[in-house]
C-alpha cells in the first residue's frame, strides 16, 4: 500500500524547493493507526476469545456487502458493543468509538486490516475516503447498542 510521501522524501523536496511549504498531504499510515486497535484487537487480529473478536474472516465477509461495509465504517466511528457472535463465539463488551480518525483514517485503518491482518475470506475491495464519509454520515444518530444490532444483517456470523 502507498505511505506517501517519507518524511525523508518531504525534507528533500522542501530544501529543493528553497522552504516553500508543500500542498502535500502524506496519505495516512493505515499501520501506524493501527495499533490502537492492536490495544485490544492484537498485533495479529486474532483478537482475545470472547473478550475481543478477532479481525479476520469475519471482517472481509462483511467488506464483501454494502451493508457489511456501512457496518464495518460504523464500528470505528459509532463503537459496537453486543451481543454479536464473531466467529461462532459470542461477545458482550462494548468497542469505544474512534471519533477523532478522520473519514481518510478511517478508510486507512479498515484498508490495513482487509489487506494485512484478516488473512482468510472474500477478497478484500478497498475503503475510499468517500465511502467512509458517507457511511458516518448516515450512521451519526447511532449509538454503539445500535450498531451491534446491525450485524447478523450486515452478514457477521
Ligand atoms: C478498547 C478496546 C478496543 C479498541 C481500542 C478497538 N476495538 Fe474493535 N472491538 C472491541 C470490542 C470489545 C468489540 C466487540 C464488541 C462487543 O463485545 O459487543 C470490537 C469489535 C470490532 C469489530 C466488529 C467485529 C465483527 O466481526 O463484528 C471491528 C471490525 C473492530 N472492532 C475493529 C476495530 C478497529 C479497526 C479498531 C481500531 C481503529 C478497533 N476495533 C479498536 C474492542 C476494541
Amino acid at each position: 500500500m502507498s505511505r506517501g510521501l517519507t518524511l525523508t522524501g518531504m525534507a528533500a523536496a522542501a530544501v529543493l524547493l528553497g522552504g516553500l511549504t508543500l500542498p502535500v498531504h502524506a496519505a495516512p499510515d493505515g499501520g501506524a493507526i493501527y495499533a490502537r486497535c492492536a490495544a485490544c484487537h492484537t498485533r495479529t487480529g486474532a483478537g482475545v476469545p470472547g473478550v475481543f473478536p478477532p479481525l479476520g474472516e469475519d471482517f472481509r465477509t462483511m467488506a464483501s456487502s454494502d451493508a457489511g461495509r456501512r457496518y464495518l465504517a460504523l464500528v470505528v466511528t459509532r463503537g459496537v458493543s453486543g451481543p454479536i457472535k464473531v466467529g461462532g463465539k459470542p461477545y458482550a463488551g462494548v468497542m469505544p468509538a474512534q471519533a477523532t480518525l478522520d473519514d481518510a483514517s478511517v478508510a486507512a485503518v479498515l484498508n490495513h486490516v482487509g489487506g494485512e491482518i484478516a488473512k482468510s475470506g472474500p477478497a478484500f475491495k478497498p475503503f475510499a475516503e468517500a465511502e467512509v464519509a458517507t457511511h458516518r454520515a448516515s450512521g451519526a444518530a447511532l449509538s454503539a447498542q445500535d450498531v451491534g444490532k446491525l450485524h447478523a444483517a450486515a452478514g457477521g456470523q
